[in-house]
């Protein structure tokens, strides 16, 4: 109920001040934060304010502080436009209007190694999981800023990695596109904590 009457209030705050966005609660970033797959073409992004999120991302914690996370930002029309063209038709569609696309990736032998060794059976994929942390710093901070993002896992890494020149040793994550929702998006339903937690 809580959460509903917080979407009535804020959800709508992408036309709102910044300041009344900037009162938003931890809790009112959640529960606002949504997967937004229409973009206003009206309302851009600057280079600024993308590295304001990136300072936020930068802040998340990684496996021995290894900070294997890596930002590719795609900003000017064309090499927008390019990676957009890479990303699937759904993904395609639902960026149209998108003013900014931020490629993430991780330097890979870092985060689950020990001296060079994977420490344990996930190896590589901890370097995943910090980049998703960081990932999550930077969509709730940029909610907090009253942007949009959506994730996108649906994309052509090897046509990413041509176009922005991302060396091997970096494995190409999500893209995320970050602009203003024209309209409010459902809460997809999310299961309870009993469906996936146990306590002992
Ligand atoms: C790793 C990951 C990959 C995703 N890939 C896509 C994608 O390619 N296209 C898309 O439309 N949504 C994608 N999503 C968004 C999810 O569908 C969305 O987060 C989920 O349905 C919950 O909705 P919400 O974000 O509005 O809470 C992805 C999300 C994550 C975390």
């Amino acid at each position: 109920m809580a959460a509903i009457s917080i979407m009535g209030t804020f959800a709508t705050g992408c036309n709102d001040t910044p300041k009344n966005q900037q009162e938003m609660t931890f809790d009112e970033i959640v529960a606002t934060r949504r997967s937004v797959r229409q973009y206003d073409p009206e309302k851009k992004i600057s280079e600024a304010e993308i590295r304001t999120l990136i300072e936020t991302a930068i802040e998340a914690p990684s496996w021995a502080n290894n900070q294997p996370v890596r930002y590719y930002v795609a900003i000017d029309p064309e090499t927008v436009q390019k990676i957009r063209e890479l990303l699937g038709t759904s993904n395609m569609r639902n960026t149209a209007d998108a003013p900014v696309l931020v490629v993430s990736t991780f330097k890979k032998g870092g985060s689950g190694f020990f001296r060079g060794t994977p420490a344990n059976e996930l190896g590589d994929e901890w370097g995943a999981y910090d980049t998703g942390l960081s990932n999550a710093y930077f969509i709730l901070k940029a909610r907090e800023r009253g942007y949009d993002t959506l994730i996108m896992g649906m994309r052509d890494s090897d046509g990413i990695r041509k176009i922005l020149n991302i060396p091997n040793e970096e494995e190409v994550t999500a893209v995320i596109s970050v602009g203003y929702r024209v309209s409010d998006p459902n809460r997809p339903a999310r299961k309870s904590v009993d469906d996936i937690t146990i306590f002992f």
